[in-house]
């Protein structure tokens, strides 16, 4: 499932998890890659959880907006009850910035995604969508992470 909507198109729930992100993403701590990234996920209980990336001097030890997010959702008791998740970005350098270009969760957090979406039962919806929120890609965990390894890999259901 892969589907290109714009803001407008989105459902009222949708729209104000894309602008949750799109408000996370105020907050990156981004000074090396100049990329600053929010994420905001859903949970059946209606609650919103945000994240930004914050990156660090010793570039291996990023943190994703994704895990942030993921992060303040386990906090709040609803870890084993995502949706979906929103993420956008944006480039910081003035005239650099690729507007058109929509964010897809890095590998790393498609994997932790997923992990969500064993815990939820449930195929969570991404939305990935650029910094003006004029292109939303709507897809999922399972389109971005096909044939995972996951519980089951494990033994566990
Ligand atoms: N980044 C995220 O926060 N999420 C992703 O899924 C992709 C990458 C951040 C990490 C780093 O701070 C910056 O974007 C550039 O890679």
């Amino acid at each position: 499932m892969r589907t290109m909507l714009g803001l407008g198109q989105l459902a009222a729930d949708d729209r104000d998890l894309v602008r949750a992100a799109r408000d996370a993403a105020a907050h990156a701590y981004a000074p090396y890659s100049g990329y600053a990234v929010g994420a905001a996920l859903r949970a059946c209980d209606g609650s919103v959880h945000r994240g930004c990336n914050v990156e660090n001097a010793a570039y291996g030890v990023v943190l994703c907006a994704e895990v942030g997010a993921l992060a303040a959702a386990n906090v709040a008791g609803v870890g084993d009850a995502v949706l979906t998740i929103a993420v956008t970005g944006r480039l910081l350098a003035a005239g650099a910035v690729q507007s058109g270009a929509v964010v897809t969760p890095c590998g790393r957090c498609r994997q932790l995604i997923l992990e969500a979406s064993h815990r939820a039962r449930v195929d969570i919806r991404v939305l990935c969508c650029n910094h003006d929120l004029g292109s939303i890609e709507v897809t999922s965990i399972e389109h971005l992470l096909p044939n995972g390894f996951g519980p089951a890999s494990l033994g566990r259901t």
